[in-house]
């Protein structure tokens, strides 16, 4: 009776369309999938061997978005350190090559599973609104947001995070000496490095927002610096030397906290040296739920894990539905709608748990994934869906910066960091080369207004002094049935971070493809709003030309990057997203 339903509605036209005229990319085997690999891009010039951005270890696998951040973790490893320690090496180090995407100034998120699954906490040193952060000096006279002010210039930057948070996460959880765990960050921004093709292009694109300082850093001659020329971070180098001898007191009381303060002096004192002293790491429990059959741990709100886990399990209640279609399109369906109750979700409710109550228990229960699915199928085999509204995803360059490191106890760290938008707030301050987060733009500065990567958001996430911006980042860490770490996951990548942990963990755990097939395999997006299903460019030659029957379809580029490892048996695996620049290492 349902079927027949069903098949009243056109979507049995589309259907046998899809089956029989298109061979859907969905269901292409590991070496059908191969061939898609070869059309990602690679970097320019790259070694040969470069072209699978995958690594097999028997000790220990770091997978970062640049070789010389992978080398900075192995070094921390082969100087004594343990995976804590590699990680916070591979973070400073990152900072320094990719500034466009995380930076000293910048905040993120960290999981750990240590000691065999019986140490395990979640970190949040991501930005807080400063005390003057409030959303009227958003707005303009008739409440409209002013343009530009949440992504550029002082008042974009939260109170950054990241120098207390790793310096906090080492000396609680790492071996070595901080001193040590900086030296190959110190290296490379005193000896400099080659301009590679993202950094050129983010140069370029950014060049005439930045301020005289940074293009001071970024230039030569009064021009952006370009591909292949050496880029020195002296001041940099200089901040990260102070880092070794003071810590975190550096950024909260130090020489680069006066400079912070006095520039902001100058620029309407909006983060104050109260802001900076009182910045609080928050050691906290990660929270769990079931990806594909396995053990899921990640970061809790303000992170978007929560949503994460409500989409692994709506999709595990409607993958279990008869009275869905199948065939082709059944993959398809039930990746889409699981992720568009999550974006759903994060919308509505998402925020920092401090101010506003998120019922994690709720969204990451099965009762709760089990309604959900049960409105889903109700909607669909009725035919009652609804229209969709046309609107596309606002273009970004890649930002943010993951860091997923294994070693062969099960130790693992999973670290998601980022100035938010290319090269922040485009400020650096001066005498520091340290550059200003833009990350105030996290927060809805107006209910239903989207942000740089077309979220809305409700009151939940509205600014506010002291609060903490949702957040994209989820950095995950799938566990085996004794709780030690299996998978090690997380990407940057702004609204498509959830979705493409959800893609390569699809690929990997449902279908069975290798780890770095998996990453590297076309993506599937939905974030709710705009209603629209974002498919990679590579799939379409495979994939229907008439819109999906409940979908309007757009192919577009997926921002995201994955970086993960893996255990497989006695070998660790780990790869870099050749989306990016990144090489995984290990031994
Ligand atoms: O925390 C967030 O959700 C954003 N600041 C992340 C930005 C990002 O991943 C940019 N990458 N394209």
């Amino acid at each position: 009776m349902k079927l027949k339903l069903y098949a009243k509605s056109s979507f049995l036209f589309f259907f046998l369309l899809l089956v029989h005229c298109h061979p859907a990319f969905l269901q292409q085997s590991g070496s059908a999938a191969s061939k898609e690999i070869k059309i990602l891009p690679q970097i320019e010039g790259a070694p040969e061997k470069r072209e699978r951005y995958e690594i097999k270890g028997n000790e220990f696998v770091i997978a970062t978005d640049h070789p010389l951040a992978s080398d900075a973790g192995m070094f921390a490893w082969k100087e004594g350190g343990n995976v804590v320690d590699s990680f916070v090496a591979a973070s400073f180090a990152v900072s320094v090559l990719r500034p466009q995407s995380t930076g000293l100034l910048g905040g993120g998120f960290a999981v750990i599973n240590l000691n065999k699954g019986k140490l395990r906490k979640a970190f949040d040193f991501r930005e807080r609104s400063p005390e003057k952060g409030i959303a009227e000096l958003y707005l303009d006279e008739n409440g409209k947001p002013i343009p530009g002010k949440t992504l550029n210039g002082p008042y974009s930057a939260g109170v950054p995070g990241n120098i207390q948070g790793l310096v906090f996460i080492q000396k609680k959880y790492g071996k070595l000496p901080l001193a040590k765990v900086l030296e190959p960050s110190i290296h490379i921004a005193s000896k400099g490095f080659s301009v590679y093709g993202d950094l050129a292009r983010a140069i370029q694109s950014q060049w005439s927002l930045m301020n005289p300082e940074m293009q001071s850093v970024f230039g030569r001659e009064g021009r952006p610096l370009r591909e292949g020329e050496m880029i020195y971070q002296k001041d940099l180098a200089l901040v990260l030397e102070q880092i070794q001898t003071n810590g975190d007191a550096e950024i909260r009381e130090g020489e680069t906290a006066k400079k912070i303060v006095s520039y902001y002096l100058s620029h309407g004192e909006f983060i104050t040296a109260s802001d900076l002293k009182n910045y609080q790491v928050l050691e906290t429990e990660p929270i769990f739920g079931t990806a594909f059959g396995k053990q899921i741990m990640t970061m809790p709100p303000p992170s978007s894990g929560v949503h994460l886990i409500t989409i692994f399990h709506v999709w595990n209640e409607l993958n279990q539905k008869k009275t869905l279609p199948g065939g082709e399109i059944r993959p398809i369906l039930d990746l889409t709608e699981a992720m568009r109750v999550g974006y759903r979700d994060r919308a509505n409710l998402g925020g920092d748990p401090k101010f506003t109550a998120i019922d994690v228990n709720r969204l990451t229960s099965l009762n709760y994934a089990k309604s959900e699915a049960a409105e889903i199928e109700k909607k669909i085999v009725s035919g009652a869906w609804p229209q969709n509204s046309s609107s596309s995803l606002k273009p970004e360059s890649y930002n943010t910066t993951h860091i997923s490191v294994l070693d062969k106890e099960g130790n693992a760290v999973s670290s998601t960091q980022s100035v938010n938008g290319s090269f922040g707030a485009k400020v650096l301050v001066p005498g520091t080369g340290l550059i200003l987060n833009n990350t105030m733009d996290d927060f809805s500065v107006a209910p239903g207004v989207p942000n740089l990567y077309g979220l809305v958001g409700a009151a939940s996430n509205a600014i506010g002094k002291g609060k903490t911006p949702l957040s994209s980042m989820s950095p995950s860490i799938v566990l085996d049935e004794k709780g030690n770490s299996l998978i090690v996951i997380g990407a940057p990548g702004g609204s498509q971070i959830p979705t493409t942990i959800l893609n390569t963990l699809y690929r990997y755990q449902v279908e069975g493809n290798g780890l770095y097939e998996s990453a590297s395999y076309p993506r599937l997006h939905h974030q709710f709003q705009p209603d629209i299903l974002f498919v990679e460019p590579e799939a379409k030659s495979n994939f229907p030309e008439v819109d999906l029957p409940f979908y309007q379809v757009q192919y577009t580029r997926h921002r995201a990057k994955v970086f993960a490892v893996a255990k497989e048996g006695d070998k660790l695996i780990g790869v870099s997203d050749p989306r990016g620049d990144g090489i995984p290492l290990g031994f």
